[in-house]
């Protein structure tokens, strides 16, 4: 606000009270010759000109006067910053350290209680869920539900495995899945072959040796995965990136690299152990989508 504005407000704030006071005290008493009415008949009915109950005056001044001392203490007269040094952000600071200070607290007793049984526990898990709305829910979805690139953490389907120990490693440090892009490496019989010894119901035989010879070392002889690459079970129906024909065929050309973010520099040893509780108790009452 500049200076002039502030002085304007002062001028108008001031100058109002002032005539606050001089309309109460002013008209306080009337000379009424006497007469106990106005004079004013309305069909019949006469005012009379009685003096403001006390109570009432009482009132309104008191109001005024903690008025002024309102406008005295704290901020309100244009950018006077009032005696008491109050301000917005040291409130809301103030009323911050006070929950922090709670919530550590509480946080300290999570961090003691070992991973499956704060998973059980229904205030750990309201608290758990807050702080994956603020840090996990822009990529998982605030149901942790996933999307495509972005695993479901609801069902009990890991690319990196969902024992609490695994969870708690993949939120510290972070996970990195490395794909290879086979465009180029593979003929594209090679690639229809493989893309459809994975996603149709007959199986081409041809299709299995390109998965022997290519794939098998990460994904596992059996197409079931590995969780120390992070390398998907590509036998289920659960697709990171989409198993339709065509998705699987992206995945395959192009390679894939999704990243999770590592939260050892964003979150303390305390709220990880409290999150991962809270993705551990969700898988183990998977719920249909
Ligand atoms: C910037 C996006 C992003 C954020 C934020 C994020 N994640 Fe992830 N997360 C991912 C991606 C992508 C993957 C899969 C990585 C891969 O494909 O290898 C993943 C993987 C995971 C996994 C492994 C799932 C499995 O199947 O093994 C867990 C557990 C997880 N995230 C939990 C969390 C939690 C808890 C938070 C909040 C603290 C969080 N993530 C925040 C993107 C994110
Ligand atoms: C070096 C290890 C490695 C090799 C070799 C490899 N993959 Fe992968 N693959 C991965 C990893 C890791 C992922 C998960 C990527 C991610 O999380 O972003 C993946 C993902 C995929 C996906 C996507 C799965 C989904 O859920 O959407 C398909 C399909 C796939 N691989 C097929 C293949 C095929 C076919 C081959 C052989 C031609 C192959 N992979 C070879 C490591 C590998």
């Amino acid at each position: 606000m500049s200076s002039f504005w502030s002085g304007w407000i002062i001028i108008l704030t001031i100058a109002t009270i002032i005539g606050l006071f001089w309309l109460l005290f002013g008209n306080r008493t009337r000379p009424n010759n006497g007469e106990e009415t106005t004079g004013h008949v309305y069909d019949g009915i006469e005012e009379y000109d009685n003096p403001l109950p006390s109570w009432w005056l009482n009132m309104f001044v008191l109001s005024m006067v903690f008025g002024i001392g309102y406008l005295i203490a704290f901020p309100g007269l244009g950018t006077f910053q009032g005696l008491l040094g109050w301000t917005q952000v040291n409130q809301w600071q103030q009323e911050n350290e006070k929950l922090d200070a709670k919530f550590d607290v509480l946080l300290k007793q999570y961090a003691a209680t070992p991973i499956e049984q704060l998973a059980k526990d229904e205030k750990a898990r309201r608290s758990g869920q807050r702080l994956f709305a603020s840090y996990c829910s822009t990529c998982h979805g605030a149901d942790a539900g996933g999307n495509t690139g972005f695993p479901n953490l609801r069902d009990n389907d890991w690319l990196y495995g969902g024992s609490p120990d695994q969870i708690v490693e993949t939120i510290t440090r972070g996970r990195k899945g490395a794909m290879p892009a086979w465009k180029g490496i593979l003929t594209d019989q090679q690639l229809n072959d493989v893309s459809a010894w994975l996603t149709s119901a007959e199986k081409p035989a041809a299709g299995e040796q390109v998965f022997a010879s290519y794939c098998a070392a990460c994904h596992g002889a059996d197409a079931k995965g590995n969780q120390m690459v992070g390398a998907p079970n590509l036998t289920d129906n659960v697709w990171l990136y989409g198993g339709g024909l065509g998705e699987v065929k992206t995945s395959i050309l192009n390679g894939r690299n999704g990243q999770m973010p590592a939260h050892e520099n964003i979150l303390t040893p305390e709220k990880i152990h409290l999150l991962a509780a809270y993705v551990y108790g969700l898988s183990q009452n998977p719920q249909p989508q």
